[in-house]
């Protein structure tokens, strides 16, 4: 699910069909599966590549969500949802306060390969499912969805939707002194991933209020992202974050970081 998910209000509750023949799908994941692997076998987290051989994605079969639940759930309690599109943020929040992933098993067109605006099965479970089998980011998500449910005000639940984006999203961590990706939305885009390693992007350490302070754009490539040290470091982010909610610090006006880009320099700043 994309992150949008969390501020845009329903737009579908009737299950989609999926485009074209079982044999059209087969052959859109297996071209998108193909693209993606050998970037992300030297760019990605290894909890990313070792979620997604625990969960059996291969190139010659669209997943289901029942095989993969098979292999997740015992794993770390998580479970892939069929979901429809965008939910409510309240009910997406609180779908993952249950360890309920809401999924979308769409499989994108032979026209929309290199970029679908709605969510799809490639992005959802391609991109997002994998990291569910890691049990601290696992625990971190589910802590995640029970704070956000609990926002009260727009300011909040926008501020805990920027953490959902530079994080469950587009986010990065240095494993072994290199920049890797854990994001879906960098997991699940070639372009998105290499913007996200070049030096036109800005990589900053992880800062919850740098994070909370940083707005976003969906409909472009993004020029600043966050690295973080260790998924421990998320789980010690969304404790933060209670914690902020629960006294108000959360509803204080927004602030909105200018982004400087710095050329070259950029990628020295982590
Ligand atoms: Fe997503």
């Amino acid at each position: 699910m994309q992150a949008a998910a969390a501020t845009q209000p329903s737009q579908s509750t009737a299950p989609r069909s999926a485009k074209g023949s079982a044999k059209s799908a087969r052959a859109v994941w297996a071209t998108l599966y193909d693209r993606r692997m050998p970037q992300l076998k030297s760019v990605a987290s290894k909890v990313f590549l070792d979620g997604m051989n625990a969960i059996g994605l291969a190139a010659d079969d669209v997943p289901t969500l029942e095989g993969v639940n098979e292999k997740l759930v015992p794993r770390t309690g998580w479970r892939a949802v069929e979901a429809a599109g965008f939910l409510p943020a309240k009910d997406f929040f609180e779908s993952l306060a249950q360890r309920r992933f809401p999924t979308v098993t769409r499989v994108r067109s032979e026209e929309e390969l290199d970029y679908t605006p709605e969510p799809d099965i490639f992005h959802d479970v391609f991109g997002h499912v994998p990291m569910h089998a890691h049990p601290v980011f696992a625990d971190f998500l589910q802590r995640f969805g029970e704070v956000a449910a609990r926002a009260t005000t727009e300011t909040a639940r926008q501020r805990l939707t920027r953490l959902f984006w530079f994080t469950v999203e587009f986010g990065l961590i240095r494993e072994k002194g290199c920049v890797k990706v854990y994001g879906s939305g960098l997991i699940s885009s070639h372009g998105e991933c290499a913007h996200s390693l070049s030096e036109d992007c800005l990589r900053r350490p992880f800062d919850l209020e740098d994070v909370m302070a940083q707005s976003f754009r969906h409909d472009e490539m993004q020029p600043v992202l966050f690295v973080i040290e260790d998924y421990w470091q998320l789980f010690d982010a969304i404790e933060r974050a209670e914690r902020m909610l629960m006294c108000g610090a959360l509803d204080h006006p927004l602030e909105n970081a200018v982004v400087e880009k710095h050329g070259r320099g950029c990628c020295d700043l982590v």
